[in-house]
Order: C-alpha cells, then sequence, then structure tokens
C-alpha cells in the first residue's frame, strides 16, 4: 500500500484479507475461497485469511456463502504494553486506505491476552489511528462525516490484528428475506449446511420443516450460480482505494455466472401456513420461485415414494417438558418415513441432544458441533447409497 494519501491502487498490488466466520465452518469457507480460485488460503479459529489483490474485495463479498465478513488486513503485531499498541499501529500506512473525511470507529475483541481490556486497546488504537492520519493529512480535527471504515483490533495471545471491515452488514443479509417465522437460520449458516451436505444441483433435496425457505433459497442459489451479495451493497463500495469499476465488473461477472438451464428438484414442506408464503415471498425475492415447490404439511404426513434423495432440515427445540415430548414425536415421525427409504442422505440441525434417540435409523455417519447464534448445535450427518450413475 502507498504511504501517503489514497493513490490510485494498482490492481495487480497483493493485499491479505480475512473471511470471518461462526466457529466449526472454517474447513468449509477455506474450500469455499479455494473454489473461488484465492490461494496462500490459511484457517485457524474463527476465521480464514487469503491473499488477493483490491478487485477481490467486490468477488469475496459477492460470492462468499457460508462467511460473516471480509476484513481488510492491515497489519499484526505483538503487543503487551500500551505502548507498544500506540506505536505499532501508528507505525501502519491507514491514510493509504481511509480519507480524510471518512469516519473510523474502532471495535475490538480480546482473547488470552496481556492487554486483555478490549475498551482501553480500542481508545489506544483510535488515538493512534487519529495521530498517523493528522501527519498525513497535516490537519487537527476529523469531522468523520464520510464513507464508514470500520477497523477492528483483534487481541489474540499478544497479538493484535488491526483490519478495516469492508462488508458493511453481516454477509448473511443477502437482502432476499423480507419477512422470516420462528427462529430462522442465518443465511450463511443454511448455505453451510447445503454445503457440507452429499446435494449437488441434480439430487431431489427436501426439507420438511421448512420455515422461511433459507435451506432451500440458498440450495437453489447455489444451483443457479447465483452470487449471494449480488442484491445488497458493501462497506467498501464507495472507498475511493476500491474504485467503482472494480465492483461493476464484479457485478457484471456475477450477472453472466447465472445458470438460468439446470434443471432443480427442490421442496420444502412446514405446518404452519403463514410461514410457507413468507417462504415463497422470499424465493421469489431471488428469482427462484419456480425452483422450489412449498406445500403446507405435518412431517406426521409425509409420504414419500422415491429413492435417492436428501433431506436438509433444522427442527424446532423447544425448552418447556411439553415440548420436548412433542419434538420426540416429531423424529419418531421421521425416523418412520425414512428408516427404510433406500438412498436418502438425512442431515438435522439441532441443539437436541436427544435427536439420535429417537430418529434410530442408523448411528449418525458424522455430528459436527457448529453454533447457531450462541446457541450451540450439532449437525447430525446419516448418510444414504449414493444413486447409481443413471439415476
Ligand atoms: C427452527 S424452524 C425452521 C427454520 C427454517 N430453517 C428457516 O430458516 O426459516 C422449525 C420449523 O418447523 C416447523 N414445524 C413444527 N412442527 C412441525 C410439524 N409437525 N410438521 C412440519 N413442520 C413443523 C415450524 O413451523 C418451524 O417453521
Amino acid at each position: 500500500m502507498g504511504r501517503s494519501g489514497i493513490i490510485n491502487p494498482v490492481n495487480t498490488e497483493k493485499i491479505t484479507l480475512i473471511a470471518t466466520l461462526t466457529a466449526g465452518l472454517e474447513s468449509t469457507v477455506k474450500y469455499e475461497l479455494r473454489q473461488l480460485g484465492f490461494e496462500k488460503v490459511r484457517a485457524s479459529e474463527g476465521k480464514v485469511e487469503f491473499e488477493g489483490t483490491w478487485a477481490d474485495i467486490p468477488k469475496a463479498n459477492l460470492w462468499l456463502r457460508c462467511a460473516d465478513r471480509v476484513l481488510l488486513k492491515v497489519g499484526a503485531f505483538t503487543a503487551t504494553t500500551f505502548d507498544d499498541l500506540f506505536e505499532q499501529t501508528k507505525a501502519l500506512p491507514w491514510e493509504a486506505i481511509i480519507p480524510a473525511d471518512a469516519e473510523f470507529p474502532v471495535i475490538g475483541k480480546a482473547v488470552k491476552s496481556t492487554l486483555g481490556s478490549v475498551r482501553a486497546c480500542q481508545s489506544i488504537v483510535k488515538k493512534a489511528v487519529v495521530e498517523r492520519l493528522k501527519e498525513a493529512y497535516q490537519i487537527d480535527w476529523f469531522a468523520e462525516t464520510g464513507q464508514r471504515y470500520t477497523i477492528q483490533i483483534d487481541m489474540r495471545k499478544d497479538v493484535a490484528t488491526l483490519t478495516i471491515d469492508t462488508s458493511g452488514s453481516g454477509l448473511h443479509k443477502r437482502g432476499y428475506r423480507t419477512a422470516a417465522g420462528e427462529a430462522p437460520l442465518k443465511e450463511t449458516m443454511a448455505a453451510a449446511l447445503v454445503s457440507l451436505s452429499f446435494w449437488r444441483p441434480d439430487r431431489y433435496l427436501l426439507d420438511p420443516m421448512c420455515g422461511a425457505g433459507t435451506i432451500l433459497i440458498e440450495a437453489a442459489m447455489i444451483g443457479r450460480r447465483i452470487a449471494p451479495g449480488l442484491n445488497r451493497s458493501f462497506a467498501a463500495e464507495k472507498w475511493p482505494v476500491v474504485p467503482a469499476e472494480l465492483w461493476t465488473q464484479a457485478r457484471r461477472e456475477a450477472r453472466a455466472a447465472i445458470d438460468l438451464t439446470t434443471p432443480l428438484s427442490l421442496h420444502g414442506s412446514d405446518i404452519d401456513p403463514d410461514v410457507i408464503e413468507i417462504a415463497k415471498a422470499n424465493a421469489a425475492n431471488v428469482g427462484v420461485a419456480d425452483d422450489i415447490e412449498f406445500s403446507v404439511k405435518d412431517i406426521k404426513d409425509l409420504w414419500i415414494d422415491r429413492q435417492y434423495g436428501i433431506v436438509i432440515t433444522n427442527p424446532p427445540y423447544g425448552m418447556r417438558l411439553s415440548d420436548f415430548q412433542e419434538l420426540n414425536q416429531m423424529y419418531i415421525s421421521l425416523h418412520k418415513t425414512f428408516r427404510k427409504k433406500k438412498g436418502w442422505s438425512f442431515y438435522a440441525l439441532t441443539a437436541d441432544r436427544v435427536f439420535p434417540n429417537y430418529f434410530k435409523r442408523a448411528r449418525p455417519d458424522r455430528v459436527r458441533k457448529l453454533y447457531n447464534g450462541s446457541v450451540e448445535v450439532n449437525y447430525y450427518q446419516y448418510y444414504g447409497e449414493r444413486p447409481p450413475k443413471d439415476e
């Protein structure tokens, strides 16, 4: 990065980006980044770091389905005193990214570090950046009326990583979910559930407790190659350091990538007629209304007459005893429907640890610990046989 104010960035200049994510999805996001063609992709707890160019800020924001945000890494160093933190923060080339009129709030977190006070770290970083920008722009006071550059200090085991958020709202905000039922899944988590399953666009997919339809809509977007960020804006969209042409070009490429021809077989049902209307409206917002068949159905009435399908679902989970009894009955219904279905793979995300005691088709082939918001959940995976080649 240049050192004296914002210059026209050279598009081949290397920058380091960080995709943040929900714990447990490190390998999923790493795989996504590799599929997008990124190199030097390194996963660690809660994030994946990767190398790119300025043009990759639009690309990563538009295309990442399972990550929470894309951060621009400005620097990382060891700091065990506030003086260390101040001097090393001030030594970074903030003016190469942040213009004189920018709004630049500082947020932070600290884990297992000598400098454990997040508030103190934030305030030192703010002071250091202000000092740096004062010298660079030869001004004494910043009105902060321009575009937002949210700086984050992540103190982990005495290493400070300083970043600027390029996404703005979290990447789960795709813009299509104008309404939701009770306990909707985050779109990023729904995409991850699909990505962690055996589903491919040519396979039959069913969510029999589909709520607002998030899992099926994310599958449709994968099947149609619709970039999840195509219908929203991002914090870095008006940054001079990421020229508008880069965004226009990334959006143009994303629109050209949409596949309108692959046939999809996506099916959702729910006991609640209101939520099915919401699911239909959400699917229409993305342009995949014709790709998903939604119906109102109690899982007790589910009738499956085909082989080799895939279920990905997120049953409700309650806290009262009566709820648990009702839930157990639901798991038994699912078990009865799927126990002898040839070639069906079954995936369920739930916080309810007794699920496998009632859905007894077999022991789960894999149980993956994930987080739905702050709630620890398990993704129970039961693998069915793969369909013969000509199915
Ligand atoms: C946790 S929510 C699913 C949320 C969904 N994944 C989404 O993102 O919107 C569970 C859903 O199960 C539905 N449900 C509850 N009992 C049901 C039953 N017996 N048959 C079918 N659906 C049921 C609820 O109406 C609710 O929409």
